[in-house]
């Protein structure tokens, strides 16, 4: 059980979940896990480590992804878990 001030990473295709601290991104939680994402800018400028999600919270941080894609889509690079179990499709 999740205590709801940690945020947790899923992996949808393996169920394999990951603790995430708010002072590491998401890259850098999944790549420590070794799951690594390619990334090009680090700061949420050119998509390249767009990732699909299915379902949680997400505090989006980029500047290239609309506000449509957002609902589908995050940039881990910059984004965030607001809270609680973000899964990924991966
Ligand atoms: S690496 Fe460029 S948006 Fe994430």
């Amino acid at each position: 059980m999740v205590e709801s001030s940690e945020l947790e990473v899923q992996i949808q295709s393996t169920g394999q979940r990951i603790l995430v601290s708010r002072s590491e991104s998401l890259c850098d939680a999944l790549a420590n896990s070794g799951i690594e994402i390619p990334t090009s800018c680090q700061s949420g400028l050119c998509g390249t480590c767009k990732t699909r999600y299915i379902s949680g919270q997400v505090e989006h941080n980029d500047c290239i992804l609309s506000d449509a894609e957002h609902a589908e889509y995050l940039t881990p690079c910059v984004s965030h878990i607001q809270s609680g179990v973000l899964v990924l499709d991966l």
